[in-house]
């Protein structure tokens, strides 16, 4: 079992602060946090095959991650992604959803999540569902071994298929994401939404974003959804649903699945001005947009004092300069990285 952690801060005592609202009157309701950028597999499109991580010592600890994630939900945030890199190779992490859960049980936070690529949720599954996890979204591109193997570089499909068996076991829902990529799993995507489809999952597909070097042309891995969308519906019938999880991703029931087949398009779709989330960084970096590069320090004003204050203030500060939205291209002449940093930085 994973240690407790001690949570000075959940009686601080606090007059009640205001939600966050940005300068385009959206309310900020979801916190996505990234709590190591460390993974066990080098994906093709997220990571070099020689990554240099963050030194451990510029990390947040899980007290330090466990007070950013409690000042967010005392300004309205309802829910709350842990993502990574993998958050499941972060050393203790259950101890800090077993902490964060006190938030569900309260009622302040609707929804404890995280995004994961399978190869520990055997172990983890069933203390993810006693911690009040719900639903998981787990990444999977490819049913097929070998290019699993190609696409993951150092991932084992098997390993990650007995992790969906448990996570369905232990009682979670289960949301696969997939990256559609040109020439690699293009023909397997039908495949790939039978088979959620027949287990009861939901696929969403996701068009590759322009973050970080990787090390290849993102021209030669961009598919536009619009394209593989068009082609699945000569062979199935998509019905446009409103399900607007309050996220990017637009929703469609098909009719011979009868499941939910989700496309996530930045570069296709601007899917902005509903935005509700910010997104933080293992180191304290708060970033109020994927697809900008200003962000604002938290972990300073959290070191600096054992009072909440300067991270409220901090946190008041960067949701005030929150920007209307993105603008990733990919075309001839940016085809590099849009931004320097990195998915398994800011969290997918
Ligand atoms: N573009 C699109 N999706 C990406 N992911 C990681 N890097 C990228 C990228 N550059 C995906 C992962 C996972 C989710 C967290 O983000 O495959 O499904
Ligand atoms: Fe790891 Fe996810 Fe990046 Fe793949 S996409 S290397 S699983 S963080």
């Amino acid at each position: 079992m994973t240690d407790a952690i001690e949570t000075p801060g959940l009686d601080r005592g606090a007059p009640a602060r205001p939600p966050l609202i940005d300068p385009f009157a959206r309310a900020i309701t979801y916190l996505r946090v990234s709590v190591t950028d460390r993974c066990d597999f080098r994906c093709v499109y997220c990571m070099s095959e020689n990554m240099a991580f963050l030194p451990k010592a510029d990390l947040l600890s899980l007290e330090e991650l466990d007070r950013v994630c409690s000042a967010f939900v005392a300004r309205g945030v309802r829910k709350l992604r842990l993502t990574g890199g993998e958050p499941l190779v972060r050393r203790g992490i259950m101890a800090l959803f077993s902490s964060l859960s006190r938030h569900l049980d309260s009622g302040a936070l609707d929804e404890l999540t995280l995004t994961t690529n399978g190869s520990q949720l055997a172990r983890y599954a069933a203390e993810l569902k006693a911690c009040g996890v719900k639903r998981v979204n787990v990444s999977i591109d490819t049913l097929d071994a070998d290019k699993f193997r190609a696409i993951t570089r150092w991932g084992d499909l098997g390993k990650v298929l007995s992790g969906v068996d448990a996570a369905q076991a232990a009682g979670l829902a289960i949301k696969i994401n997939a990256v559609a990529l040109k020439g690699v799993n293009d023909d397997e995507i039908p495949t790939l939404m039978e088979w959620a489809h027949g287990r009861g999952m939901d696929l969403t597909l996701i068009e590759v974003m322009p973050l970080g070097d990787v090390g290849e042309g993102r021209l030669d891995q961009y598919l536009p959804l619009s394209l593989v969308r068009a082609r699945l519906s000569e062979r199935y019938t998509l019905h446009d649903i409103d399900d607007r999880t309050g996220g990017p991703a637009r929703y469609v029931r098909v009719a011979e699945t009868g499941g939910r087949l989700g496309f996530i398009t930045p570069l296709t779709h601007n899917f902005c001005e509903s935005c509700n989330r910010v997104r933080l960084t293992c180191t304290g970096t708060l970033y109020m947009c994927l697809g900008q590069e200003d962000a604002a320090d938290l972990r300073t004003p959290l070191r600096a004092s054992e009072a909440d204050d300067l991270l409220h203030t901090a946190i008041d500060e960067a949701v005030r300069r929150k920007p209307r939205g993105h603008d990733f291209v990919i075309d001839r002449r940016h085809n590099r990285p849009a931004l320097p940093r990195h998915m398994s930085v800011t969290g997918g």
